[in-house]
């Protein structure tokens, strides 16, 4: 048993991989919680709870206890009303107008697998415990998930929120968790940035009040990550405690990190509560996305590959987990719309031979579709731009042994387009109002099932009547003018998530209706990049800016909690598109072999050698795949911090590693540079082919390797570790 329940103390325990997480219930029925860390006994952890007081506090409701307050607990769900002035997690209005509550313990139950969340993806399986909270007198309740698994250091949480009472009540807000920390020695963790420099890290210290991250765009957004690193201070990416918070959710959320007077650090968060109001029905539940919690001892590497397991085994669809990734040529940065069916048939033709084996079609296929001012929602071929229709390219392509994808970008319409011109009202926006543009475009209302079904239509529509292996999912703007027509006015607050749940159900009719059919996702790059849409695509397009000095740093944030298989990473030509910069082809290759290769350029442009190059590129990252799917990434010098990027991805039975170098800048009088390689085990001997290196393990973690570095800018290397008997 994962979870246990000792009835003389009242706690829970729950043990997961290497993790226990521990609450009690006191005797009002506040369920407090105790600890999160390493596995430890299930001993009394209330001797080390010490509660502050204070004579000038609120007692809990009809309690004349001098200075005993909820404040002085941590709460595993904050509320509000009566006592605990701190962030709630739950903040309810009643028909009457009040917004008191007291959600006490009522009873629980232990499941042996998870129940599945109503319309929205989350982890699959873990044994889980549900613990029934109420307020009395509203009849208003909370169910509490936690789940833990024996395969990953990790806990899952969520709550479902009850209508019990008779009467309508209205969430004003409805978040997933509470959970504390002891003392506020911690730093917060962001992954912030913006189109082309997405999930850049950034640090600040945790301090009395808020801090808090969120995005309120109706995306998981480029802007903030729905991601919260709680770092302890002097935790390294090797050493000491590190807790990371990430939602398994794809709209506006908000997570927070409150220091209380008390001085305990208390975290909280879920869907975003700004621009949200939800009526709740009597008898009627809602359910909150959940927030996988992650812990490690072994610092922030530990805690990104706590996240990697749970991902790569509870939530990425199993059948694509560990099997070998396309190696793609798609055509937008080589051709832009700029293309026809004799172009796209050349650029395949010059892709043969190499190793590549996915031709993707990007944007311009579809409706009158020459540039981004048209087409979109038109999801039937351009006659006139691909003559010969388009089994033309597919047939061309599928002659080759090669397999051909997609580009869609179903969430949208353009003004000037057949789906407009017939439903003018499908697209977001208040009639009598001019709307915002975004990249010429409009989103579509999914939360109406009539947008819904016709999206659904004709996508797969095309999924079926052609012979198509692959599907790039974009979206490529952010909402504005939030208004559903139709619906209530005293419902129109609920848009950002039901906006969210009618993008989950187009996903679970197209995704799921095509099981053969391999869908990676794309937000203009990475603006819809966490895992919930991992759920539905193993891979995302990371970001739009190809550049391999860029993608050092959006690779490295992004592996901060996402595996290395999810991040889409393609070799691009030179000079960068986004950056004009000059990076040598070996670079890019090295860089882009951290992901699901591919390549995005024009190869009717290749020479002979850059022909070999790409073989032999695609022959190394086939090599290294295994690794990149399923291994253990050890994260050893940071872009960030200096001139250099240094990753090792070991395999699980540490019998081989895959170690990339790199270095930004040269210079004349060039360091010198010790590396120790991380993630390998001390008691077996290593070879390291390239190098000509044999050593043990132990040698090679403490002592190092030492490197020079070839004369010139953005150089790499890529060396193979193995294990020797
Ligand atoms: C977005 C994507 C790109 C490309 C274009 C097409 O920007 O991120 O990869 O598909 O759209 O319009």
């Amino acid at each position: 048993m994962a979870i246990t329940f000792n009835p003389e103390t009242n706690i829970f325990y729950l043990d997961g991989k290497d993790i226990t997480y521990a609450f009690y219930i006191n005797r009002v029925g506040y369920v407090s919680h105790l600890y999160y860390g390493a596995r430890i006994s299930h001993d009394n952890l209330r001797f080390f709870r010490a509660p502050g007081r204070s004579s000038k506090t609120a007692t809990p409701p009809g309690i004349d206890q001098g200075g005993l307050s909820y404040q002085f607990f941590d709460p595993e769900l904050g509320f509000y009303g009566t006592s605990d002035y701190r962030e709630p997690a739950v903040h309810v209005q009643s028909v009457e107008g009040d917004r008191i509550l007291n959600l006490l313990y009522d009873s629980h139950e232990i499941l042996p697998e998870k129940p599945a969340i109503g319309g929205m993806p989350s982890l699959t399986g873990g044994e889980t415990l549900v613990l029934h909270m109420k307020d009395s007198v509203s009849g208003f309740g909370a169910d509490l998930y936690y789940t833990v698994y024996d395969d990953s250091s990790v806990i899952a949480r969520r709550a479902v929120y009850k209508n019990g009472g008779e009467h309508d009540c209205r969430l004003l807000r409805a978040y997933s968790f509470s959970m504390g920390l002891p003392g506020m020695d911690y730093d917060v963790m962001s992954l912030y940035g913006a189109w082309g420099c997405e999930r850049h890290i950034e640090t600040i210290p945790v301090h009395h009040g808020v801090v808090s991250v969120d995005s309120k765009r109706l995306s998981s957004s480029a802007t903030l990550n729905p991601f919260m690193g709680l770092i302890a201070k002097g935790t390294t990416e090797h050493h000491g405690d590190a807790y990371g918070i990430s939602l398994v959710y794809s709209s506006s959320f908000v997570l927070k990190a409150e220091v209380s007077m008390a001085g305990e650090t208390v975290l909280t968060g879920g869907i975003n509560d700004f621009d949200f109001s939800w009526k709740l029905g009597a008898g009627e539940c809602f359910e909150t996305p959940e927030v996988v919690i992650a812990y490690s001892a072994d610092g922030i590497g530990g805690m990104s590959r706590a996240f990697h397991d749970v991902f790569r085994k509870h939530i990425i669809n199993p059948r694509y987990v560990n099997a070998s990734r396309p190696v793609v040529i798609n055509n937008w940065e080589g051709t832009y719309f700029n293309f026809n069916t004799e172009k796209l048939k050349a650029i395949a033709d010059a892709a043969e031979g190499t190793g590549i084996d996915t031709f993707v079609l990007d944007d311009g296929w579809f409706g009158k579709r020459d540039d981004a001012t048209s087409g979109l929602g038109d999801w039937y071929v351009n006659e006139s731009k691909l003559e010969g229709g388009l089994e033309a390219v597919i047939d061309h392509v599928h002659a080759k042994g090669m397999k051909f994808g997609l580009w869609f970008e179903p969430e949208m319409v353009n003004e000037d387009s057949d789906l407009y011109r017939a439903h003018p009202d499908y697209a977001i926006g208040k009639p009598g109002r001019p709307r915002c543009y975004g990249r010429h475009q409009y989103m579509l209302d999914l939360t109406r099932a009539d947008v819904r079904d016709c999206i659904v239509d004709s996508v797969n529509k095309m999924l079926s009547r052609y012979g198509i292996d692959y599907v790039k999912w974009d979206y490529n703007r952010n909402v504005t003018d939030i208004y559903s027509i139709g619906r209530d006015a005293d419902r129109q607050m609920e848009f950002a998530h039901r906006y969210v749940l009618g993008v989950y159900d187009i996903c679970e009719r197209i995704v799921n209706a095509n099981p053969n059919v391999f869908f990676e996702g794309c937000a203009a790059g990475g603006d819809r990049f966490d895992p919930a849409m991992l759920y539905y695509f193993p891979q995302i397009w990371t970001s739009d800016d190809s550049d391999a000095e860029e993608r050092t740093r959006i690779q490295y944030g992004t592996s901060i909690v996402y595996p290395l298989s999810a991040m889409s990473c393609h070799v691009s030509a030179v000079p960068n598109h986004q950056t004009h910069r000059m990076t040598p082809m070996r670079t890019r290759g090295d860089i882009a072999h951290l992901g699901a290769t591919g390549y995005e350029l024009d190869t009717t442009q290749f020479t002979d050698t850059d022909r070999e190059a790409v073989s032999a590129q695609v022959d190394e990252y086939r090599k290294y795949e295994h690794l990149i799917l399923g291994g253990d990434l050890y994260r050893i010098d940071s872009p960030f911090e200096g001139n250099f990027f240094t990753e090792m991805v070991v395999s699980k039975d540490k019998s081989e590693a895959m170690l990339l170098v790199y270095r930004r800048l040269s210079s004349p009088n060039a360091e010198s540079k010790r590396i120790k390689l991380y993630g390998l085990d001390k008691s077996k001997t290593y070879y390291i082919e390239g190098l000509d290196i044999t050593a043990g393990g132990d040698t090679l973690i403490h002592a190092g390797i030492a490197l020079k570095y070839p004369k010139e800018d953005y150089t790499s290397a890529v060396y193979h570790v193995r294990e020797v008997k």
